[in-house]
Parts: C-alpha cells; structure tokens; sequence
C-alpha cells in the first residue's frame, strides 16, 4: 500500500521507516498543500499532521485513497464527512501525551501566575533586579476550572489539586467516579467561569465547542482570571479574548493554539488561494486578531507545542506506523466514527 507521508522531517522518517516495513512509505518534510498534493497522487494513504489541511479539495485530488491517517488525537483538520462519503477511512493517535498536554497547560498557568518571561527579561535584557511589577499569585487555594475532563484534562485537575487547588470541572459527560475520587466537582459552564481563578480549556474542537467561550459569555468570566487553552483555537471566540484581555476580565492568557491557526502557518495560501473575497477578508480579520494576541503583553503564545514531547513524540510515531500496518493487513485500528 503505497502511503505518503507529509510533514515529517528526516530524522522521524528514519524512526518510521523500520516500523512500516509491510508498507511502501514515502517521505515529505512539507506539509500538505493544494501545491504539493500531486506527491501522492496515487497513493492509497497519506499521514498528516494538524498542520495539513485535509479538505474536499485534496480529497478530491487523490482518486486512490483508501486512508487519512493523522499523528494526532484531535481530526478537526480533516473533512471526515467528505472521507466517509467517499469510503476513505480516518485514523488517529487517541491517546498519546496525556500527561504531556496537561504538563505543558500547567507551565503556561506558572508562568503566568508567576510572570515568568517578564522576570527572565527583566533580568537577561534589563540587566536589573528590580522586582518592580513582578508580584505574581500563589496557586495553592486558588480555584481552577477545567473544560472537558476527558484524558488530558484529567491530567490537569490531578496536577491542579497536587498545587492545593480545588477544583471545578465541566464536561457533557461527567465523571463522577473521577471526580469523587480526587475531589473535584462539576458545575454549569457560567459557574465554572465565574468561579475558576484559573481556566484550562481540554474539550476538542466540535461544533458544540466553535467559541465555546463568546463575545456573550465572556463578562461572566471572574475578574483578573488566567485563561490557557492547549485545545483547539476555534474553542475561543478571538475577539472576544481581545475585549477581555484589554478591559481587564482575564488578567493573562496562555495559548498554544489559535483560531484559524493553519492560515497563520501559511499566510501565502490564503491571500492566493481560489477563495472569495469575503472569505480571504474574513481570514484576513482573524490572523491580524490572532497577531494581536500574540503580540500581546499578557499572552503567552506557543506554536502548538504543547504535545512536543520525546515521549509523546515516540508515541505518536509508533502508533501512526501501526495503524497503517493494520489497515494495509485488513484490521483497521484507531477509526475516527462520526454519524
Ligand atoms: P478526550 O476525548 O479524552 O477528552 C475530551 C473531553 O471533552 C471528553 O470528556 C468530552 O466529553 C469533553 N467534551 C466534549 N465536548 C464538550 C463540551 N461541549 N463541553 C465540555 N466538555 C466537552 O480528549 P483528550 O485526549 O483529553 O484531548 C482533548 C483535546 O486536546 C483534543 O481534542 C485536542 O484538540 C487537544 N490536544 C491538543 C494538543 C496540543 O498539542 N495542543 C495535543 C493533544 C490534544
């Protein structure tokens, strides 16, 4: 089965390599484009990452595929319905970097709460030990409010009560057991805003989900709170953050991921691309909002890193070079299913 792998560097493939070895697998550090798309013109599989966009366009342009599989848990980036309809499969890596995720979310809440970047520069540029506008909060007694207790975000509320938090969770499905077990609580989603001192967003990316948090509820978010989000950017409303952030309502953000973020990975895409007008405006709009935050001085911005680790990393590369396995010998693994 000839499967084409795009957006992986030579040093992964040389890792994947021995592991596909039932496969004809073929490399491409690029990610995924309309521009490079005829690289794999007659595959019957493809790997990506959430930085290529999998949309009807591409599918369309590949008239073997048999399988999308992507190296990540979230499958936002790929228009699953279109696959379906097509008989095209879709696979993930579900669960790796549970602990990773959840991690990297609490190193933005400490940096945050402990103006971490501001003292290292402080330091390293200013040359000072002047402590001046460095005051940061403890975290021990402090509530934090977790959306979307599913894997990750479980990791986060065990870390959150380790600090001596306590903790409120939201989730269309509760665990109650889990819950119970480590002393948290669920709330409706304005309790949980007004209550959380510090909000980690860990639901993915649906449409129950698009600007989760709104230009609506946004004000009910309790005074001079942190917001992180390791989850997907279109789970925030941009503009909405930008209000909150400049009259105060959230005191800092940290945010590894972003509304539209793959416009942002490649702007060139969008302003050349077979969209109207409107739609390259609207684009437009949204990376000069996402600019904005990241430029912010009360935002920390990551490039969508929060997965990034050696473990995590090893796991994603095991997992994809096996669902691909599977598939090719007939016992598919890891099926992305929607109605
Ligand atoms: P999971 O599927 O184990 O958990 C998601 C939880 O969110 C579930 O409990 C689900 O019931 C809940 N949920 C769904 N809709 C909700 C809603 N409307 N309101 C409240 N809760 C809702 O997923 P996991 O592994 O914990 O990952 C969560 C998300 O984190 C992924 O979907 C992905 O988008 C993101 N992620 C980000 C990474 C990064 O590098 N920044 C890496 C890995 C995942």
């Amino acid at each position: 089965m000839k499967t084409v792998f795009f957006g992986v560097p030579p040093t992964d493939a040389d890792i994947l390599r021995p592991q596909l070895s039932a496969v004809d697998a073929q490399f491409v550090a690029e990610v995924l484009t309309s521009s490079n798309v005829a690289q794999a013109q007659d595959a019957e599989a493809i790997s990506v990452f959430i930085d290529s966009g999998v949309t009807r366009e591409i599918i369309d342009a590949l008239p073997n595929l048999k399988l999308i599989s992507t190296r990540s848990a979230g499958f936002d980036h790929i228009d699953v319905a279109y696959a379906k309809s097509k008989g095209i499969a879709v696979c993930t890596v579900p669960a790796y970097g549970t602990h990773t995720v959840a991690e990297f979310a609490f190193a933005l809440i400490l940096a945050l709460s402990r103006n971490i970047i501001p003292a290292y520069q402080r330091l390293r540029v200013d040359n000072s030990f002047d402590s001046t506008g460095l005051m940061g909060f403890d975290l021990f007694g402090k509530t934090l409010g977790v959306i979307g207790t599913g894997k990750i975000g479980k990791n986060v509320v065990r870390i959150g009560r380790g600090f001596g938090m306590e903790v409120v969770c939201n989730d269309l499905f509760p665990d109650t057991a889990f819950t119970d077990e480590v002393g948290a609580k669920y709330v409706d989603l304005p309790t949980l805003l007004g209550s959380a001192d510090v909000i980690s967003l860990n639901a993915p990316y649906t449409k129950e989900t698009h600007h989760l948090i709104n230009q609506s509820n946004v004000s009910l978010i309790k005074k001079g709170a942190l917001l992180v989000n390791t989850a997907r950017g279109e789970l925030i409303e941009t503009s909405a953050l930008i209000t909150a952030l400049r009259d105060g309502t959230v005191a800092g953000a940290g945010l590894d991921v972003f509304e539209g973020e793959r416009r942002l990975i490649d702007v060139t895409t969008l302003v050349t691309s077979n969209a109207d007008a409107s739609m390259q405006s609207d684009g437009l709009k949204l990376l000069l909002a996402d600019e904005t935050l990241i430029r912010s001085g009360r935002v920390i911005a990551t490039p969508h890193v929060a997965y990034f680790s050696r473990e995590a990393k090893a796991e994603i590369l095991r997992v994809t070079a096996e669902n691909i396995t599977h598939f090719a010998s007939g016992t598919p693994q890891n099926l992305v299913t929607i109605q």
